[in-house]
């Protein structure tokens, strides 16, 4: 396993590129097999998440390659395989898309469920609630989804959960249904947003995507298409909060700043300077941030992959933050890392009172297999005094490009230990 060797203690300050989103990307790359012919994605990150993916798609037959840098070919002539196993999709969480790629493609689809990861339970019961709207007969068989239909008919589907898994999920199925599907309570998510753009450049009818109200009118036939995923704002964020951790001063560049108007507000709560514009954003962090509480919400809410983050901004800042995390049941396995490094933080169910410290003071610690929460480990590595090292770094590096290489663009002293 790599560890990412940190000497903390010093304030990040330079410009660092934003790369494409892990989670449009894992939902685009599905959606391709929903074309007749070739698509091109550009702007994918190369990161762990969407490696694996790739991976997944060649074992299942899909014709997918990598064209130059961060561009995806993949033709799905010849495309033929509607079943996902076990021991392939349980690689990746996001491989749940399978299942309304493969239904609306051929009709029927058997896709493993990929199982939790360390942040809660992640039912799939809303993807499901929504193909059968959609006329599907769906079993859930010793850990596999089967679902079948002979031809998908549009229909409302009430989310009653405004979950982006489900949203896209859903939105994949009923693009070559007959008829048309509304999703009401649909996620708002950015990456939402950006799969409908790509669909609809495929020759899909998708109306509202980004809204609770998403109106999808079924074609008998998409086209390969080409897209430019959009910029990674949880990425982004990460970025945001190491410069406020460390009290300095970094531009991210590429950004989209409306994606994160709620954490650059809560951010400014804390003392930093936040500029943004079209597509850059620069953070300035003061000294020591100042407690600020979060709650997260679904967008344009406080995101709850920054959530993680955010506590180790809240770990050195002056007075108590209480963290609330409402969308998943346990989303603070990390703290015991951060306790580690001298935090102050006591957790209660979906509360986190976190009483900030003068100063962390580096350890070794391990990410284990919370991307995110590897994250906020990097983030109090990077503030904290003295050396750290974080175990498990590829969790974390399914979710960053390029990570060391972008810390020590901004001074950062990080080096990858193989
Ligand atoms: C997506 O996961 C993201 N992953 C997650 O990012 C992100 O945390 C999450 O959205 C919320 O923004 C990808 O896009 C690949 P959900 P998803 O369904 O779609 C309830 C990261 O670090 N729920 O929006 O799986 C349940 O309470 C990852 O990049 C149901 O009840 O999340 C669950 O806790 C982590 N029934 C919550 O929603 C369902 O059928 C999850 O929210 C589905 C969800």
């Amino acid at each position: 396993m790599a560890k990412l060797r940190v000497v903390g203690g010093n304030p990040l300050c330079g410009s660092v590129r934003a790369s494409g989103s892990k989670n449009a990307a894992v939902a685009a790359i599905p959606a391709a097999l929903l074309a007749h012919g070739p698509s091109r994605l550009e702007n994918v990150p190369v990161i762990g998440d969407v490696e694996v993916f790739v991976d997944i798609l060649r074992e299942l037959g899909a014709d997918i390659s990598w064209r130059g840098p961060g561009v995806l070919e993949i033709n799905p002539n010849g495309f033929e395989e509607w079943q996902a196993p076990y021991d392939l999709v349980k690689r990746l969480r996001a491989s749940y898309y399978l299942l309304g790629a493969l239904l609306a493609k051929f009709g029927r689809a058997e896709v493993a469920l990929p199982g939790g990861c360390d942040i809660g339970v992640r039912p799939v019961d809303l993807h499901l609630k929504g193909f059968r709207a959609l006329g599907a007969e769906v079993s859930l068989e010793y850990g596999v989804v089967k679902a079948r239909a002979e031809r998908l008919q549009g229909a409302t589907i009430y989310l009653d959960d405004a979950s982006v898994g489900a949203t896209i999920n859903i939105m994949l199925a009923a693009c070559l249904a007959e008829g048309t599907t509304i999703i009401e309570n649909a996620a708002r998510e950015p990456h939402v947003a950006d799969v409908a753009n790509y669909l609809n450049a495929m020759g899909a009818r998708i109306h509202g995507a980004g809204t609770e109200f998403v109106r999808i009118q079924g074609v008998p036939y998409l086209a390969g298409g080409e897209h430019t995923i959009i910029p990674d704002e949880i990425e982004v964020g990460t970025y945001m909060m190491a410069a406020v951790a460390t009290g300095g001063e970094i531009c991210i560049e590429n950004a989209i700043a409306k994606h994160l108007e709620a954490v650059a507000a809560k951010l400014r709560e804390t003392g930093a300077e936040v500029e943004t514009d079209g597509d850059w954003i620069r953070v300035k962090g003061p000294s020591r941030p100042r407690a600020a509480n979060v709650r997260t919400l679904r967008y344009p809410g406080f995101p709850t992959d920054l959530q993680q983050p955010y506590v180790s901004v809240a770990a050195r800042a002056e007075g108590v933050s209480v963290v609330h995390e409402t969308i998943y049941e346990n989303r603070f396995a990390f703290v015991s890392e951060l306790l580690r490094m001298g935090a102050k933080i006591k957790v209660e169910g979906r509360t986190a009172i976190v009483q900030g410290v003068e100063r962390l003071l580096g350890a070794p610690v391990r990410a284990r297999n919370d991307l995110r929460g590897g994250a906020a480990l990097v983030v109090a590595a990077l503030a904290a005094e003295g050396e750290s090292e974080i175990d498990d770094l590829q969790y974390i590096e399914r979710g960053y490009e390029r990570l060391d290489d972008k810390l020590r663009a901004l001074g950062a002293e990080v080096t990858r230990v193989p």
